[in-house]
């Protein structure tokens, strides 16, 4: 008795002693998340271990349930003798590596869900562990059996699990199926490897054939899936048109006022240049790709010969640096701002995403509704009426808007880029435009328009482009002097 009195005791002790750690790592998980910032040097030095780390307390962990059972029969009975220490190892194992993992995803610019909830499923393993080695030391106590053997079984479902979001982490989210055999897709339901979700338009999208080909080869390895520095991705248009940590990095139409364009143009010694590290600049091709795309609207539908078709030499949509921060009256912006920001929360909060100011220092505000594609009706237009005069930016293509919200653009007299690809508007939208005289960029791409609108559009005093490819205007006829080098099919 004494003797079973004292060991008990004794890894009592030894349990309470390593709950330290384990706290230690809690409290660093939830007041020190990693943010995708990148830190020292030592401890990315320290948590490049993790993943050669990890290893030993899973071993450990999935040896438990098999000296268990084999410890069942007599012949193996003595194999049982050892589950406590083993169960003892697994723990401090597990902390060490949960403790490396922080380090590495701390400091080396990680972030994201998939990072959350990895880094969770690690912790809760080496207290699932913890527990494990308490219960089997009174494991001759009533009710204690059941308890430990359903605790054991959830160690190794986290096992399972946590190393599953890690290999996402490392080797993408879709790592288990990128290369499944079809056959056993099928049996599985997913679907098919080629079988791309793309749909033909954004296929031959300038996006897709431009733009995201140089993300793919210069900046995804630092801003992908699993690490997303700065809190952006690359890889996908949705996750670039959300932004990163500070928010957008795109504004569509806003060259200027992008900090992506702002970052790759920067000279390469500066703090913010992109790509980081050293790496070389992008070309000047590249540049201007990236530029012409968000001039013309950063759009994921816009066709790749729209774009590339621009007359060479014309003038950039949005003049760089025609405002200087001198000219900006600060008090008045932030005064207008004041009156606008209820409405603009509001709508913030109805549809997430689509409204924005153009930049912190402006009261202009840039809409993108064609995220919600027909999702958005000619009823949720009308919702932005209030705020239509300080909307300078719109893109709704692929909505589902149509000549009922006739009133509601034209009410939007500061509008500079105006997209209305494959929506159901016709030509009494167009021809309605008259009054947008700061119109720049119009695009009428796959619409019903017909050459009915060519005088509006030729009397826009500003335009530079007019997108009227897959319209009823045909390619090559006559048209308005005003609107040669302009049209673009
Ligand atoms: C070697 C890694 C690396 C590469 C490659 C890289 N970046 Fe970054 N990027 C970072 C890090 C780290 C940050 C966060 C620190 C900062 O804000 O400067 C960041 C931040 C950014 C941000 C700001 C995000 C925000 O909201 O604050 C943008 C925009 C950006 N990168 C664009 C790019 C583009 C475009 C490329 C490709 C041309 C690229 N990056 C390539 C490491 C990289």
């Amino acid at each position: 008795m004494t003797v079973w009195g004292h060991r008990i005791s004794a890894q009592f002790r030894l349990g309470l002693l390593t709950l330290a750690p384990m706290l230690i790592v809690v409290a660093l998980l939830v007041f020190f998340p990693p943010d995708g910032n990148e830190r020292s040097e030592w401890a990315q030095f320290v948590g490049r271990f993790h993943p050669l780390a990890v290893h030993f307390p899973i071993a450990l962990v999935l040896l438990v349930p098999i000296l268990e059972l084999a410890g069942l029969s007599n012949r193996f009975s003595y194999l049982r003798l050892s589950v406590g220490f083993v169960l003892g190892l697994a723990t401090v194992g597990a902390i060490g590596a949960a403790m490396l993992g922080w380090c590495l995803a701390r400091s080396g610019g990680y972030s994201g869900h998939l990072l959350a909830q990895h880094m969770w499923g690690g912790i809760s393993l080496a207290a699932a562990c913890w527990l494990c080695w308490m219960l089997r030391a009174r494991l001759n106590e009533q009710g204690f059996g059941l308890i430990y053997a359903a605790v054991l079984a959830a160690s190794v479902g986290l096992v399972a699990w946590t190393g599953y979001r890690g290999g996402q982490l490392s080797l993408g989210e879709n790592h288990l199926t990128e290369h499944m055999p079809d056959g056993l897709r099928q049996v599985l339901g997913l679907a098919n490897a080629s079988s791309e979700p793309l749909s033909d338009v954004e296929r031959n999208s300038f996006y897709w054939v431009e733009v995201q080909p140089i993300f793919a080869a210069r900046c995804v390895t630092c801003h992908g899936p699993g690490k997303r520095k700065g809190n952006l991705r690359l890889d996908t248009y949705k996750s670039l048109m959300r932004g990163g940590k500070d928010g957008p990095v795109v504004k569509a139409g806003n060259v200027q006022g992008s900090d992506l364009f702002r970052r790759i143009t920067l000279p390469q010694g500066h703090d913010d240049f992109m790509p980081k590290d050293g790496k070389r600049p992008l070309s000047p091709d590249q540049m201007k790709l990236i530029e012409l795309w968000i001039a013309a609207g950063a759009s994921d539908t816009q066709p790749a010969d729209a774009i590339k078709e621009t007359p060479s030499g014309s003038v950039p949509l949005t003049v760089p640096a025609e405002v200087t921060f001198e000219e900006i009256d600060t008090a008045a912006v932030t005064r207008l701002r004041e009156t606008l920001s209820p409405a603009v929360q509001q709508l913030q909060k109805r549809f997430p995403n689509i409204l924005d100011y153009e930049s912190r220092g402006s009261a202009d505000l840039y809409l993108n509704a064609s995220i919600l594609g027909t999702k958005f009706a000619d009823s949720d237009l009308a919702v932005f009426a209030p705020l239509a005069k300080q909307i300078t930016v719109a893109d709704f293509s692929r909505t589902a808007i149509t000549d009922r919200s006739v009133t509601v653009i034209t009410a939007m007299k500061q509008l500079r880029v105006l997209r209305l690809m494959h929506t159901g508007i016709t030509d009494t939208t167009v021809q309605a435009l008259g009054p947008l005289d700061h119109l720049e960029s119009l695009s009428v791409f796959g619409t019903q328009v017909t050459p009915a609108v060519l005088p509006t559009v030729a009397r826009l005093p500003k335009l530079a482009h007019f997108y009227a490819g897959q319209t009823a205007i045909p390619n090559g006829m006559t048209i308005p002097k005003a609107l040669t080098g302009k049209i673009v099919f």
